[in-house]
């Protein structure tokens, strides 16, 4: 059977026991009044693209991740582009990026003319493995981009020796991450530029939204021009009572600004961003106090002295212990009325890294192995303790009718 074929067997598993009375979906976004009032206070502003807000947003981001400079763009991977352009990677240079990631972390890196060399994963953590990057460092590499899996930080301090024995330039891929520490250092303030993603399912939303943090000046100016086409000055600049019209293209850029209505929303979620945390923290407690009990189930390692965001939480099925495989699981949940979703169909085994990059399953043993086990449960401030209930039920009641 093709992979393809085999992973995404979503046809209706038979499943006993009690069923949900209502779909659980597997995230649903924690919007609230303030939330609302914000946007239509832009609204009704007369300024909606990129201005004062998108600036306090930047402020408060920096503020909080302990960073110099945040520079506020309309996604992750729009941030990861501009932060590789600003380190200076481009035409037949090499970054290392795990292949244990969404497809925005490596894109990025073809967008350059660069070429993403894909390392394998720890099995525990799913992060990607600092042993393994050494052996993957040529006279070609530029960077390295660690992604912070389902918001654990990796091994920074692995990953910053590596890369100053290297000379190599550190630009994380922190999507999940917020908030997130390793150690003492916040995420957000330690790799030379660290990219975060406020998409509709992240741990806060504008929508669509991403952040760049920066210690570097230079770097954080021209992420912000390039951010822009390239200009010299933002509209803001340029039209307020305080602006000029003249401005300079002083590359050519791109449209990847944050809106100031996205802005509001993120200033006002960016207030909630700890209490956010505290939900889910609770929620994967208790997942991770119920699994415990069932062997069938691994349940995410969570490395010593880090803050994990918890953004996603992954459990791996033990396999050899079960009578069904991780789609008919998935579709067994869904029966009982549970969403869930898969992170992440490893790069190295998509057809377009195969085909162009000759990728095989074997370069990345640990991430096609367990790509075949990980589930991700729903995990989100929204659920009451009532749903996280029905999570565990369903997957404790589907276990015991598929034990071996
Ligand atoms: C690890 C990772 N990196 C980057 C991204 C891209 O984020 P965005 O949608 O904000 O571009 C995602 C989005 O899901 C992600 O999971």
């Amino acid at each position: 059977m093709h992979i393809d074929q085999q992973y995404t067997d979503t046809a209706v598993w038979p499943a006993c026991g009690r069923v949900r009375g209502e779909f659980l979906p597997f995230h649903v976004p924690s919007i609230d009044d303030d939330d609302i009032a914000a946007v239509v206070d832009v609204l009704k502003s007369g300024w909606l693209t990129t201005g004062n807000k998108a600036h306090q947003f930047e402020q408060r981001f920096a503020e909080f991740v302990g960073a110099k400079h945040a520079v506020a763009v309309n996604s992750a991977t729009a941030a990861l582009h501009i932060a590789l352009e600003a380190a200076g990677v481009g035409r037949g240079d090499e970054v290392i990026v795990p292949s244990m990631t969404f497809a925005a972390s490596a894109e990025v890196v073809l967008y350059r003319g660069a070429r993403p060399v894909l390392v394998d994963c720890q099995a525990d953590t799913l992060n990607i493995d600092p042993a393994q990057i050494a052996a993957k460092i040529t006279p070609r590499t530029k960077a390295i981009m660690p992604v912070h899996f389902a918001g654990q930080p990796c091994e920074m301090a692995a990953i910053q020796s590596l890369a100053a024995v290297h000379g190599l330039k550190v630009i994380e891929d922190a999507a999940h991450a917020l908030p997130a520490r390793d150690g003492a250092r916040r995420i957000g303030a330690i790799g030379d530029v660290t990219c975060f993603s406020f998409y509709a399912t992240k741990t806060i939303t504008t929508g669509e939204g991403g952040m760049a943090t920066t210690d570097n000046s230079e770097w954080a100016n021209k992420m912000r021009v390039l951010s822009l086409h390239g200009i010299s000055h933002d509209a803001w600049n340029r039209y307020s009572a305080e602006g000029s019209w003249y401005y300079e293209i002083l590359y050519p850029g791109y449209k990847y600004n944050l809106t100031d209505m996205a802005a509001a929303l993120g200033l006002s979620q960016l207030e909630k961003c700890r209490s956010f945390w505290n939900a889910r923290r609770r929620i994967s407690a208790a997942y991770s106090r119920a699994f415990a009990e069932i062997p069938e189930i691994r349940v995410p390692a969570c490395r010593a002295d880090v803050e994990h965001a918890w953004h996603l939480y992954v459990i791996q099925l033990e396999l050899e212990r079960l009578r069904l495989s991780r789609g008919q699981f998935i579709a067994a949940l869904k029966e009982k009325n549970i969403g869930t979703s898969v992170h992440f169909m490893p790069l190295h085994l998509h057809p377009y890294y195969r085909r162009e990059l000759n990728y095989q399953p074997s370069d990345c043993p640990t991430a096609s192995r367990v790509y075949e086990r990980i589930v991700s449960l729903p995990i989100y401030p929204k659920m009451s303790d009532a749903d996280v209930a029905d999570v565990i039920d369903a997957v404790r009641a589907i276990v015991m009718q598929y034990r071996r």
